[in-house]
C-alpha cells in the first residue's frame, strides 16, 4: 500500500481553530471510542506514562492537551498526596466533560487538581513553574512542535522532566496493516459509533505526518533537551518520549 507524501498529508491538516472544533464534536464519544478502537491498550499506554513520569518524584505537574483528563486523573490516582496536577486544554467542551467527570468521582484528591482553559503553544504560567509535562495524544495536533517545545522548557524547571505520549509509526513490516487500519477499517467504525468518520480521518492522516521516534527525539534535542529517550508499545504504534530540562 502507498503511503502519501508527509509534505502533501501536512497540506491539508487543520488548522488550530478547526481542530479545537472537531475535539469539540466528538467529545460525548471521546472516551469510549478511545478504548473500543485502541482495543482497550490506551489505559496500558497512559499507565506506562503515569509510571514514567512518577519514576521522576514531581511534585506539581502540568497536563497539556489534557482534553477528558484521563492522564490527569490517574496521575493524581497514582501520585503521593502532596502533588498537584494543572490540566490545561484549549477546548471548553473536552474540560466540561473533564469537569462533568469529576463531579461523579470521589473528590478525594482533587483539591490537589486545576483545570484551565488555554493554549499549550502560550503556557499561562511563569517560567521555571513545573517539575513535570505530560502531553498525551495532543503533540501531534499542535501547529509548532518547535515553539512547544520552547514554551515547554520555559515552564519546567532545571531538570524537570517532559514526557510525550503519541502514535507513532510502526516498523516497515507492520505499516501496510497499521494504515489500512487506520484509514479505512477506524473512520468507519467511528462513523458507525459517533457519526463522526472525519475527525478520525483526520486521526489517521496526522499520524501519517507525524515524526517517527528517532526524528521526534532528535527535535527534541535541538530544541535543547537533555537525556532524550522513548520506549514503544503495540508494535510501534504508540511511543513514550521522555527528556529532562537542562
Ligand atoms: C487526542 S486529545 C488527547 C486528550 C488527552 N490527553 C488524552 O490522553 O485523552 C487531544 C487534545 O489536545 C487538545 N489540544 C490540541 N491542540 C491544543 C493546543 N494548542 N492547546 C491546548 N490543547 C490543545 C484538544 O483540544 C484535545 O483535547
Amino acid at each position: 500500500m502507498n503511503h502519501p507524501p508527509k509534505q502533501a498529508v501536512h497540506d491539508c491538516l487543520h488548522p488550530a481553530e478547526k481542530i479545537r472544533e472537531m475535539f469539540g464534536d466528538v467529545v460525548s464519544r471521546y472516551d469510549m471510542l478511545n478504548t473500543a478502537l485502541s482495543l482497550g491498550m490506551d489505559a496500558l499506554w497512559r499507565n506506562a506514562l503515569v509510571k514514567q513520569v512518577l519514576s521522576t518524584r514531581p511534585k506539581n505537574i502540568l497536563d497539556a492537551a489534557s482534553g477528558t483528563g484521563e492522564v490527569a486523573l490517574h496521575l493524581l490516582k497514582k501520585a503521593p498526596l502532596e502533588t498537584s496536577v494543572l490540566a490545561l486544554d484549549f477546548c471548553q467542551p473536552m474540560l466540561s466533560a473533564f469537569l462533568k467527570k469529576i463531579s461523579h468521582a470521589q473528590p478525594t484528591r482533587h483539591q490537589n487538581l486545576s483545570i484551565v482553559l488555554g493554549d499549550a503553544m502560550r503556557l499561562p504560567c511563569k517560567n521555571s513553574s513545573f517539575d513535570a509535562i505530560t502531553v498525551a495524544f495532543g503533540l501531534r495536533n499542535f501547529p509548532d512542535r518547535a515553539m512547544f517545545f520552547a514554551e515547554a522548557r520555559r515552564a519546567l524547571k532545571s531538570g524537570g522532566h517532559l514526557h510525550i505520549l503519541e502514535f507513532s509509526q510502526p516498523p516497515t513490516w507492520a505499516a501496510p496493516f497499521y494504515f489500512f487500519y487506520l484509514k479505512n477499517f477506524l473512520p468507519r467504525a467511528a462513523e458507525i459509533v459517533s457519526s463522526n468518520g472525519s475527525a478520525y480521518r483526520y486521526l489517521a492522516d496526522s499520524i501519517a505526518a507525524f515524526p517517527n521516534k528517532k526524528e521526534l527525539s532528535c527535535e527534541m534535542e535541538k530544541a535543547g533537551f537533555k537525556a532524550v529517550s522513548f520506549s514503544s508499545f503495540s508494535a510501534g504504534a504508540v511511543a513514550l518520549h521522555g527528556a529532562r530540562n537542562p
